[in-house]
């Protein structure tokens, strides 16, 4: 019997094979969770890393759906259920960034942003609700934004998006407390992934000054803030708006 953090418990991560979720399933995986990493793209990414997770000692598997597609989402959670028998850890990490003005935004961009990260969030919440609170035990936790606090010019649709994923993490936290589920948001700043990837050279500086730490940030960052709000050691917290942004918001 292995010691490790989450032995036993099976994970959820939506977009868990490339960028900020690939770093939050190896975390998890490293801590004993079964990770169910999900894709709806990048099939390639979540099969490569399914293989080095197994390398390493741990146990995954990969699970293709679009978030945003409720029935999708139902089918393929609850058939997940049925084989494993439960569903620990769910972290809502899909997400889309769509950037434009407001008078350049398409009805078709503000839709697509609020359909993935905030109505996918949902629709996995709604899809692992049940089992967690049968299981009188459960985690969910909801990779929101930095700039769903601050807002930001260029980015109405997703900071909408992020700062309402805020508004559906604390009110589950609230219907879900009694049946000991917590739901946590994490907040990353910039954080050096494929969404982050063509900000510019003049850009990257920009931002650098306004990060007390000095530094962008890195997935690894955000996996260990999941990992802990996953753990036994964050079982009194919920409902709350963990920033890992090295101090770029307080
Ligand atoms: N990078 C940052 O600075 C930063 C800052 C704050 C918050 N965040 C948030 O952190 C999360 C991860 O960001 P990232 O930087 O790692 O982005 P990324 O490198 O662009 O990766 C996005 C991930 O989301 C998945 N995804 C997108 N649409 C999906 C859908 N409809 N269904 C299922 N999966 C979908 C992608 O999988 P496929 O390729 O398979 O579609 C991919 O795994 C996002 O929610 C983002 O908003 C990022």
């Amino acid at each position: 019997m292995s010691d490790k953090l989450l032995n036993g418990q099976v994970a959820v991560v939506t977009g868990g094979g490339r960028g900020i979720g690939k770093a939050v399933s190896l975390e998890l995986a490293a801590h004993g969770a079964h990770v169910v990493i999900n894709y709806s793209r990048s099939a390639d990414a979540a099969e490569a890393l399914k293989k080095e997770i197994e390398a390493a000692g741990g146990s995954a598997e990969t699970s293709a759906f679009d978030v945003s597609d409720s029935a999708q989402v139902d089918e393929v959670l609850k058939a997940l259920i049925k084989t494993h028998g439960k569903i620990d850890i769910l972290v809502n990490n899909a997400g889309i960034a769509l950037d434009n003005l407001l008078v350049r935004t398409k009805d078709e961009e503000w839709e697509r942003t609020i359909a993935v990260n905030l109505s996918g969030s949902f629709y996995c919440a709604r899809a692992v609700a049940k089992t967690m609170m049968k299981a009188r035990s459960g985690r969910i936790i909801n990779i929101s934004s930095v700039i769903g606090e601050s807002g930001n010019a260029g980015q109405a649709a997703y900071a909408s998006s992020k700062a309402a994923l805020i508004g559906l993490s604390k009110s589950l936290a609230k219907e879900l407390a009694s049946r000991g589920v917590t739901v946590n948001a994490i907040t990353p700043g910039y954080i050096e992934t494929d969404m982050t990837s063509d900000l510019g050279e003049g850009a990257t500086e920009g931002i650098l000054a306004g990060i007390p730490l000095g530094r962008l940030g890195k997935s690894e960052d955000i996996a260990a803030a999941v990992a802990f709000l996953a753990s036994p050691h964050a079982s009194y917290i919920t409902g709350q708006v963990l920033g890992v942004n090295g101090g770029m918001y307080m």
